[in-house]
């Protein structure tokens, strides 16, 4: 099939080379030129593991192109821009409407506009006024990928929703990935009810994180431990270990953007989602609580103390630090110097930080003398700690738990804490 995938971002990228590797030919169009410029050069102006590589492997299937026009050839067109949050917490949909007016002149007749953007309910409703024409089928087609795990979660989803009426172009989209893909994963739904599916996915993600990271600080005040809470928790197969990972809160371009969107649709059609609402909530306020907590540490020492943050990504295996706690953390730490360093974000994050946080080349070279140490982002290469020797006495927070904690508190001269344990 001759597709076409409007932006070039987190999502459209790994989908474009995704489907591109199942042999068909696909038109990337993306509105930013210094964007095109680095994709047509080879590069793939994002981290995402293997993406460059499989990229290399499908490039002569794929085509950049600012130019809209060139929707005309294709057959199925994916929206895939961004729909960031906007300051009432509503879902921000001009580039979704301005992409939709931009192919609206050029679309060839038959052809099936698929938005894989998250957008609220109703969304593809407008799609459809906009582009006015019976003869296009416009489809909601939800993206369920991780960042960090963008081509893992394309080539094995657990599902593909697909949301159309019409059985005759769900058939044409599953074959798409079929067999590729088990056509048992692919399901056909209505419009609102896909469109729902994506928010209420990733609203109740973000709520059993919540919740573990609320069980976490009562962990600390009735000395009880969080991992083992979640660990026993997570054997009942009905609730599951994975998102039970007590930290500092989540973060990303999703969680945040649509448990707000989320919660501002089902405010506008008059329904409460108290346990959306407080997650958004508490999410938010965690990051600040952390904060204090690393302050409280600094006091203990006074300002000549030597502060090392490790992560600024707002989780690891991406650059991504949209709403990424790490940031919002070092940003509310007073103190006048902190060194910072993260495998891959220091280049996003040094827009956002100010003066006083000193980027270091290495891990080693951010701990070294280092009186406290606070773990940000679940990073693996964090586990490095694990092999060094402390000189002096070293505080080390680990406030995503992933430091073995048996080799940590066995090393001399480091006081070792982790989330959701006795304070
Ligand atoms: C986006 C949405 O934010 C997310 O809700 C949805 O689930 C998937 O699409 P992401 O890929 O992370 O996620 O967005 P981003 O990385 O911002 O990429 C959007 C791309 O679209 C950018 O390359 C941007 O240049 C491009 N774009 C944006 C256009 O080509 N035209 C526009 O009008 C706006
Ligand atoms: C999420 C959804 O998982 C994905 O299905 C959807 O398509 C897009 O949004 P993403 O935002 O890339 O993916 O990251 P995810 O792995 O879900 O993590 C989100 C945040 O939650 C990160 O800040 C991560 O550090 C945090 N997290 C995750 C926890 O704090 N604890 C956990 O147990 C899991």
């Amino acid at each position: 099939m001759r597709i076409a995938v409007i932006g070039s971002g987190y999502v459209g990228l790994p989908t474009a080379c995704g489907l591109a590797s199942f042999g068909n030919e696909v038109t990337c169009i993306d509105n930013n030129e210094d964007k095109l410029k680095v994709l047509r050069s080879g590069i793939i102006p994002l981290y995402e593991e293997g993406l460059q590589e499989l990229y290399e492997s499908v490039k002569d299937k794929l085509t950049f192109t600012g130019d809209m026009s060139s929707v005309k050839n294709a057959e199925l067109i994916i929206l895939a821009v961004g729909t960031p949050m906007s300051d009432d917490g509503s879902a921000n949909l001009q580039y979704i409407y301005q992409a939709t007016e931009d192919i609206k002149p050029y679309l060839q007749s038959g052809s099936i506009v698929a938005t894989k953007s998250t957008v609220p309910i109703g969304t593809n409703d407008e799609i459809e006024r906009i582009i006015n024409r019976t003869d296009i089928t416009v489809v909601s087609m939800p993206e369920f990928l991780r960042e960090g795990y963008a081509l893992y979660d394309f080539f094995n989803p657990d599902r593909i929703i697909i949301g159309t009426d019409n059985v005759a172009v769900y058939e044409k989209l599953r074959n798409l990935y079929v067999p590729h893909i088990p056509a048992e994963k692919i399901i056909r739904t209505n419009r609102h009810s896909a469109e729902l599916i994506k928010y209420a996915s990733n609203a109740f993600l973000a709520t059993k994180i919540h919740f573990i990271n609320e069980i976490s600080d009562l962990c600390e005040q009735i000395d009880a431990d969080v991992a083992d809470v979640a660990a026993g928790m997570g054997l009942d197969s009905r609730i599951g270990r994975k998102f039970l990972n007590a930290g500092i809160g989540y973060g990303g371009s999703c969680f945040p953007k649509d448990t707000n969107a989320l919660e501002y649709m089902a405010n506008k059609n008059g329904v409460k989602l108290s346990l959306v609402s407080s997650t958004i909530k508490g999410n938010y306020e965690r990051r600040f609580n952390i904060a204090e907590r690393v302050n409280k540490y600094i006091a203990r020492i006074g300002e000549t103390a030597r502060v090392a943050a490790l992560g600024l990504a707002f989780k690891n295996g991406t650059d991504d630090i949209r709403y990424s706690p790490a940031i919002d953390i070092i940003k509310n730490i007073k103190h006048n110097q902190i060194y910072a360093y993260d495998p891959r974000a220091m280049d996003n994050a040094r827009k956002e930080l100010g003066a006083n946080v000193i980027f270091t080349d290495t891990l080693k070279d951010c701990v070294k003398d280092a009186d406290i140490i606070v773990i940000l982002t679940e990073w693996p290469d964090f586990k490095e700690l694990e092999n060094m020797n402390f000189e002096k006495e070293t505080i080390i927070l680990d406030y995503r738990n992933i430091l073995d904690e048996a080799v940590m508190r066995a090393k001399s001269n480091v006081i070792y804490k982790r989330i959701g344990q006795k304070i």
